[in-house]
């Protein structure tokens, strides 16, 4: 055999040198396919005798109550926040990330209660993250910068899509990903996803992370898939069986959407006065997500459901009261207040009753993004994640998970008052007869 053809099966020369070799050498094309076919079943071989090795673990009968994702979380070397919320995700402390080659930082927080979380993930000017791809769905919102993300099946080509801070970019499930900051600055962003459920599940590692299943279905490189023309936003028809919005619902059905804070609303008033919504449909995900804004002077109605809805302020000033208990939050057995601005993130527990209130000068802008909602796919499991939401629109009186403003704690108007006050905003809720003062 000759020299270059043994090295380049002992893997000492590249496939290019080999190629470029055979052409200008003495082999013909059968020989050359031949050697390049024994090749790659070589690699193919020695890399399944690598995960085996990965996968390999010594039985412990004593073992109890592992936590995978628990597990994981420790081997990714990162700080972990797992309060109520956190005040503020452009400045929370991050740290050198080895398999993302940036910094990063994760969110696990209560009311997350294992069935998603969020990482933060910081990139320096200049560089982009390793490339990666993984059987759980994210959602990632730009918090500040500018650049652009690289998007790929395998062997398909690779999709640029360019960001800002206030972009939400999906990449679809197990295809490619890789953000690359192209701003003057640091730029980062914070995402949200499913990789508790789905970690917990499958306790592998190498098969969420190292999966070849390519997920055609939901993503097939196609033009457009990550473009904001106007055919994105649709009108949905829905019934009282499939959504609790019976006039229908508007979604904005895309892997991408280039500025949140911009993206046109429409009236919901379901879940309170000067209530805006937009539903999200992003890269065919099951996990769901939502913008919402509500106006000066006002706040939503107080509802309650499954865990896991993870609520990033985009702008606006204001507080959340959760509380577990009945309707009544002055009797609650456990209050929390969160007092939140652009950057802040927060999950609402299982079951618990919560209460937005806009007490800043203008309007209040999130993103939620969470198990249910009125999106493509429904999840009967998780906490009753999805049963719960769509109770959520529904007035507790008619069995459903809402308070009606009149049903309400007279203590939430006083508190609100009281901090329009502090504000110098005017009050702009109807009061019980339903005029406004
Ligand atoms: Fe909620």
């Amino acid at each position: 055999m000759k020299t270059w053809i043994r090295r380049f099966v002992n893997g000492r020369i590249s496939r290019r040198e080999f190629v470029e070799r055979a052409a200008t050498g003495s082999l013909g094309l059968a020989a050359t396919m031949s050697v390049l076919g024994a090749s790659a079943q070589a690699e193919q071989m020695e890399r399944q005798k690598q995960r085996g090795k990965a996968q390999t673990r010594h039985h412990d009968p004593n073992q109890t109550n592992v936590n995978p994702y628990e597990e994981w979380l420790k081997s990714e070397n990162l700080p972990v926040y797992r309060d109520y919320g956190i005040s503020d995700a452009r400045t929370i402390e991050v740290k050198p990330w080895k398999r993302l080659g940036a910094q990063g930082a994760y969110v696990d927080l209560v009311g997350g209660e294992g069935v998603n979380d969020a990482y933060v993930c910081e990139i320096a000017s200049g560089l982009s993250t390793r490339p990666q791809r993984y059987l759980f769905e994210e959602i990632i919102c730009f918090l500040s910068g500018a650049g652009e993300s690289l998007i790929w099946n395998p062997g398909g080509p690779k999709q640029s899509v360019k960001w800002q801070a206030g972009s939400i970019l999906a990449p679809p499930l197990n295809a490619w990903r890789q953000h690359i900051n192209r701003g003057a600055g640091p730029a980062r962003f914070v995402s949200v996803t499913n990789a508790p459920v789905v970690i917990d599940l499958f306790h592998s590692t190498d098969f969420v992370f190292n999966n070849d299943s390519v997920f055609r279905d939901r993503y097939d490189g196609e033009p457009g898939y990550f473009g904001a023309d106007k055919d994105k936003l649709h009108h949905k028809e829905t019934t009282l069986e499939t959504s609790e919005i019976v006039r229908g619902v508007d979604t904005w059905d895309s892997g991408f959407v280039p500025d949140a804070r911009r993206l046109g609303l429409f009236e919901v008033k379901e879940r309170g006065v000067g209530n805006t919504r937009i539903e999200l449909q992003l890269s065919d995900n099951t996990m769901q997500a939502h913008i919402s804004e509500f106006a000066v002077g006002t706040y939503k109605k107080a509802h309650r459901h499954g865990p896991g809805s993870h609520v990033v302020m985009l702008n606006g000033r204001g507080y959340t009261l959760l509380w577990k208990g009945g309707i009544k939050y002055s009797e609650a057995q456990t209050q929390v207040r969160l007092d939140w601005a652009e950057g802040s993130l927060f999950v609402p527990p299982d079951g618990w009753f919560h209460q937005h209130f806009n007490a800043g000068g203008g309007p209040a802008r999130y993103l939620a993004a969470t198990w249910g909602g009125d999106g493509k796919w429904f999840m009967r499991a998780l906490g009753g994640g999805g049963r719960t939401h769509r109770l959520g629109k529904t007035s507790i009186r008619k069995g459903g998970n809402l308070i009606e403003y009149e049903d309400e704690d007279p203590v939430i108007r006083e508190i609100f008052s009281a901090e329009l006050k502090k504000a110098g905003v005017k009050l702009r809720m109807p009061w019980a007869g339903g005029s406004e003062k």
